[in-house]
């Protein structure tokens, strides 16, 4: 409960905005509305989420490529995510391997992962 709490009050509307200040933030969109949001600062992956009455539809697998191809493009050959228990299938899934695992005091369980990209040309 503690987890979800913090994992919320981090990810309020207010910090996502200050966020996408910045950091480089990417949104997939039907109109205006937010189905889902990815960022990417240097080597790693925050801000990961779909609405929940969206998932399931490859808008995070489109999200992921989107990030995967900008850091790639950009010359970085490794991209690193801390995963909570909820995504780790998904990362797997789509090529990531966990690094380490913790169990952090305010965010529960942390699954650093890792994915080698190739960069192009
Ligand atoms: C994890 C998340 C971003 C995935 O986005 P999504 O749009 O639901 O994912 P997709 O529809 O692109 O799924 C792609 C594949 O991964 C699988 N998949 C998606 N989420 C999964 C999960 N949590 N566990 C196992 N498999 C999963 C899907 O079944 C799908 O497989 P398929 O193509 O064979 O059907 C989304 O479920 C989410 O926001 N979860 C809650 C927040 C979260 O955990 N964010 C990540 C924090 S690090």
């Amino acid at each position: 409960m503690r987890v979800i709490k913090n994992l919320s009050r981090q990810y309020s509307a207010e910090n996502l905005r200050d966020m996408a200040i910045r950091r480089r933030m990417y949104i997939h969109l039907t109109g205006d509305v937010i189905n889902g949001t990815i960022s990417l600062r240097g080597d790693t992956i925050y801000a990961f989420f779909v609405a929940p009455d969206k998932q399931g539809n490859g808008i995070g697998s489109s999200l992921l490529a989107c990030v995967e191809e900008v850091a790639s493009t950009q010359g970085t050959n490794k991209l690193s995510v801390d995963a909570s228990i909820t995504a780790k299938e998904f990362y797997k899934y789509h090529g990531y391997s966990s690094v380490k695992e913790e169990r952090d005091r305010w965010y529960g369980v942390v699954i650093t992962m890792e994915k080698k990209l190739q960069i192009p040309g």
